[in-house]
């Protein structure tokens, strides 16, 4: 066990490049970050009816998220009991059972051991009722984002979250319909630490003016500069205490997104469910992430976890997600829109991906680690400002990415509830 003090000094506005590359900080991340956490699962949209399932990742262990028969959301280990291969290799699909591709045993949607070849040649106090998938003991739902914790005793969701949810809404909640996913989900993997993409997108506006530079000129129409709402610093900061993070510009008319969705939209219904700070300000623009590893984009109607796959390397999975009541060819218009912005060779999401992999390749020389890095604008600007819930800070900051790492410094340095007895 690592003490992660020295690495993390979240007073001061310092970081040590170790978080982002030495193996046993990882090792423990997956222990004390990853097992204690609400980890993104699914949306509610990939389950229809009994047997629909989707295949994903807590931390590097493989999970089936399934609709049982009585059409709750379930969770299981995706480990067979008898040797551990995977019981489902499908990216999703719908079935009656899980068979093991390995000798065959096969669980039912309850996770329950019901088959095995050659039964006759266990012992007589073989057990099939003690050989089920491990299942995940909480999955909870904040419209219709399902999570899920290996805690057997967590804090609920809902109060986990704390006023992040009332950020979330901007995206999540403009109207009793909800949200639904539409077209694929996107795969890729990236050179870097996980952190480098949950951080940045629960601190960071400051990059995009530099990193974005073209992109903003490109989808600036023929002869005008970038679009103001984009480069504007108005706006804030939410520095979550849970290692929640949001940011977005405040601006009282604009969105500034696909011109088929502006029009679509009913700002005025919105204003009227949603209130005119959110109107203005989350809703308008920002990057968002739930600690520890899922992030979004209200406007593109992006949701996107960061796998980890080691110290070094990430795996993107990327939906879109649109209200419910969107008519076809503004579903269709919204899903463009976030293709061509933060798709995987989205004109922002690939310079996004570069800086955190050229971040990562400077991260392990021996040189580069004597050195710290800089995390102290806006040190000491956190506040209330009245008009968002929670503490907020600047647009421009790196509060909420302080925050962010003093809970991981905190979850790090604590025994985590698989250890207490240890
Ligand atoms: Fe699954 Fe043997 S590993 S049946």
């Amino acid at each position: 066990t690592v003490d992660v003090s020295g690495l993390v000094d979240t007073e001061g506005g310092l970081l040590d490049r170790a978080v982002f590359t030495d193996e046993t900080v990882y090792r423990q991340e997956m222990r004390r970050v990853f097992a204690p956490s609400w980890l993104f699962l699914a949306h509610t949209d990939q389950f229809h009816r009994p047997g629909d399932f989707f295949t994903t990742w807590m931390g590097e262990d493989p999970v089936i998220v399934t609709m049982d028969r009585n059409r709750r959301i379930r969770a299981y280990l995706n480990s067979c009991r008898h040797r551990g291969a995977r019981v489902c290799r499908a990216d999703f699909g719908t079935t009656r059972n899980f068979t093991c591709t390995y000798h065959g045993w096969s669980f039912n949607l309850e996770g329950g051991l019901v088959s095995v070849p050659n039964r006759e040649g266990y012992p007589d106090s073989f057990d099939t009722g003690q050989w089920g998938l491990v299942e995940v003991p909480h999955v909870e739902t904040y419209r219709g984002l399902i999570f899920g914790t290996w805690n057997p005793a967590p804090v609920p969701l809902r109060e986990s979250l704390g006023d992040m949810a009332w950020y979330m809404d901007a995206m999540l909640d403009h109207d009793e319909k909800g949200t639904v996913v539409v077209g694929g989900i996107h795969k890729w993997m990236l050179e870097g630490n996980w952190k480098l993409a949950a951080e940045q997108f629960a601190t960071d506006w400051y990059h995009v003016n530099m990193s974005h530079a073209s992109a903003l000129m490109v989808l600036a129409p023929a002869g005008k500069k970038p679009k103001q709402e984009i480069v504007h610093r108005a706006g804030r900061q939410y520095v979550g205490a849970n290692g929640h993070g949001a940011g977005f510009p405040v601006h009282p008319k604009n969105r500034f997104d696909d011109g088929t969705v502006h029009e679509w939209t009913d700002y005025d219904a919105l204003r009227e469910r949603l209130g005119d700070a959110r109107v203005e300000g989350p809703l308008t623009n920002g990057h968002a992430t739930v600690f520890p590893n899922f992030s979004y984009l209200p406007v593109n109607g992006s949701i996107r976890i960061w796998h980890p796959k080691g110290p070094d390397r990430m795996e993107v999975w990327a939906w879109t997600i649109v209200d419910a009541s969107m008519p076809e060819e503004i579903r269709e218009a919204q899903r463009l829109y976030n293709l061509r912005t933060f798709g995987p060779s989205g004109v922002f999401e690939q310079d996004d991906g570069e800086n955190w992999s050229e971040v990562q390749g400077t991260a392990g020389g021996f040189m580069a680690n004597r050195v710290a890095l800089n995390y102290q604008m806006g040190l000491g600007g956190e506040r209330e400002d009245g008009r968002h819930p929670g503490t907020t800070s600047e647009l421009y900051s790196d509060a909420a990415g302080r925050s962010f790492y003093a809970h991981w410094r905190t979850l790090m340095n604590t025994p985590a509830w698989h250890e207490e007895h240890a």
